[in-house]
């Protein structure tokens, strides 16, 4: 998705621009580009393709300049094109913007009929437009856009520089996130704090409807009424390091191996001897869990598969219903909200639109509360919360979630726990379960160390165009994830069904073309797996199982192959069995050599609907 770097320093902005560009080339992106005030004009270099195209283009003729705004656009409004790239200029105003204006065509005609002559396809240039009308009319840039946000409908941050107030750069925010960098003598805008630990680690966030106006000595904010507002200013824990890949030779596997230490974290000071602790969702949790009669989870993509194993958790432990549905679907839907339903919201960003937009749907359904599960503390999803539990991954740059996925299992085992615990779950089994989820971490090593194996395997899907993954119970969801992770990062068409499900359609698939992955840990349901896998056998079709080490098998199939997995029981069984299926799209996509870390059309925070 779009990203934002803006500076104004006493030193040169364009290599600082460009080194926040690069900062957030993990969100996904079709062009780039940078406009600095430079010797009283503004100078621009845009580009499609990677912030190292533009870079280049930079370097073949730098200029110099303190202050300066950047992007990194992923198309909405027209193709990805140097025409639509940002920043756009208009007169004196140059900007940049992240989000959708949804009432741009009314704008757009309007400033046509007052003759104005657009260059290109996106809304973002009818902003500017708008600010420069008003700039050239005698406002301050400042006011400009204080007047001109107001008349937006839709979802917007911007960065806004006017060649005539070469010392300051205005922001805006609403819908799409936006910070304020604090540096010595010098601030910065950025749409997320990675575009800016390479500067400074003390963070202001703005917050919905806000004006930020920087200098290089301070930062003016004001609020929806336009007054102005003091914002907290936090120091962010992200450093610099936690965003380099190291060894790895992509973040997607660096992060898939640190899931063992990014669950043991989310576990830390949360699970002890004894079961969850019982604070562990803030001062108004207890109550909150006390009084829940159901839950409604709702997120999109692989938050919304977490949510499903969850679902299987809670039903069964804590014995309370759960409906789990996508966000974008639950937002435009009026569903039914049974007396005392949490409402709960899975996100790794905290920012991707539609999970956002539903929560606040919520509000005016009438839940008992709402309860966030998320990986960034000061995201939109997270502030607006009753109720917060952090997974502790660490920043995920690969677009393909792996470490958010397996962290967001272990906070909603962490749930399911607590819930059981207080719905009447019986002490023994309640033991067993903490004992089990206390033993993840371990589990998790062990599953990484089938990577060699999972190479093979790989080796045989490198030239198939599709593949069918199967999965029963608690397991459908990860077999959904499996084929998730292979379709986007290897671009082979990949479906997942419950195994129960082949024959009622897509067992028409099968045949020696079409390659099935199952997952089958042990457990009540494996005999009914495995029949499902005879019915793949005896069409000839390539079976590529993951079995739990101490399940009986029917030997190795003809063809295809059998990995052994130590599951560890029930209830870890999905985030265990979930590692494999990770290194098996990981390994697919290298060997057939893909932008495994910026899958071509994704992006890594969805923050438009
Ligand atoms: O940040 P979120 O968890 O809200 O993002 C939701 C989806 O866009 C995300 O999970 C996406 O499906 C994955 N990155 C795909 O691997």
């Amino acid at each position: 998705m779009c990203g934002i770097v803006a500076a104004i320093a006493q030193r040169d902005v364009a290599p600082l621009l460009i080194a926040g560009l690069k900062a957030l080339e993990y969100r996904g992106y079709d062009s780039a580009g940078l406009a600095v005030i430079s010797g009283g004009e503004v100078r621009r270099v845009r580009a499609i393709g990677k912030v190292r195209e533009m870079e280049g283009q930079y370097l073949a003729d730098p200029f110099p300049g303190g202050t300066g705004i950047a992007h990194t656009r992923w198309a909405t409004h027209g193709v990805p094109s140097e025409a639509n790239a940002h920043p756009h200029i208009v007169g004196s105003v140059a900007l940049v913007h992240n989000g959708i204006i949804e009432n741009y065509a009314e704008l757009r005609a309007e400033l046509q009929q007052r003759g104005h002559v657009f260059t290109s396809e996106t809304d973002t240039e009818v902003m500017a437009a708008l600010i420069s009308e008003r700039v050239e009319a005698g406002s301050s840039l400042r006011d400009a856009v204080l007047h001109t946000v107001r008349g937006l409908e839709g979802a917007y941050a911007i960065a806004v520089i006017n060649r005539n107030e070469p010392d300051r750069v205005v922001g805006a925010r609403r819908g799409a996130p936006l910070l304020v960098g604090v540096g010595i003598g010098e601030h910065f805008l950025g749409s997320d704090a990675h575009a800016l630990i390479q500067v400074t680690n003390r963070i202001i966030y703005l917050e919905e409807g806000d004006v930020v106006e920087i200098t290089r000595n301070g930062a003016a904010i004001f609020g929806l009424d336009g007054k102005p507002a003091q914002r907290a200013l936090h120091e962010s824990e992200l450093s610099a390091d936690a965003v380099e890949r190291g060894e790895y030779r992509h973040y997607m596997q660096k992060e898939i191996f640190e899931q063992p230490r990014a669950v043991s974290d989310t576990l830390e000071a949360r699970i002890g001897p004894h079961g969850v602790l019982p604070n562990i969702f803030g001062a108004d949790g207890e109550g909150m869990l006390q009084h829940t009669r159901g839950l409604h989870i709702i997120a999109c993509g692989t938050s919304y598969h977490a949510g499903m194993v969850a679902k299987y958790w809670i039903e069964e432990y804590a014995r309370l219903p759960v409906s789990v549905e996508v966000a974008s679907e639950y937002r435009y839907r009026e569903a039914v909200v049974p007396e005392n339903t949490l409402f709960v919201a899975i996100s790794q960003s905290g920012e991707t639109a539609d999970t956002l937009a539903a929560m606040r749907e919520s509000r005016r359904r009438g839940y008992l509360g709402t309860l966030a599960i998320c990986n960034v503390p000061e995201s939109s999803v997270v502030r607006e919360a009753d109720l917060k539990l952090m997974t502790r991954a660490g920043p995920e740059i690969g677009v393909a979630s792996t470490k958010a996925f397996t962290t967001q299992l272990t906070a909603l085992a962490l749930l399911t726990l607590r819930l059981a615990r207080l719905h009447g779950l019986d002490d023994v089994r309640y033991a067993s379960l903490c004992a089990q989820l206390l033993s993840l971490p371990r589990l998790l090593e062990s599953a990484l160390r089938l990577e060699p194996q999972v190479i093979e395997l790989a080796e045989h899907l490198i030239h198939r165009q599709h593949a069918l993954f199967l999965g029963r119970g608690a397991q459908y969801p990860v077999a959904l994830e499996g084929s998730l992770k292979l379709k986007e990062i290897s671009y082979i068409h990949a479906e997942a069904y419950p195994a129960g499900e082949l024959k009622h359609g897509p067992l028409a698939l099968v045949d020696e073309d079409m390659p099935v992955i199952a997952v089958a840990p042990n457990g009540p349901l494996l005999d009914k797996l495995k029949s499902n896998l005879q019915e793949v056998r005896a069409r000839g079709g390539e079976l590529l199982v993951f079995a739990d080490s101490s399940a009986v098998m029917d030997g190795n199939p003809a063809r295809g192959a059998i990995v052994r997995v130590e599951g560890g029981g029930d209830f870890v069984a999905p985030a265990v069995f979930t590692v494999p299926l990770q290194l098996l799209a990981y390994h697919v996509a290298v060997l057939r050599g893909t932008d495994v870390d910026q899958p071509r059309n994704l992006a890594k925070s969805v923050t438009v609907e």
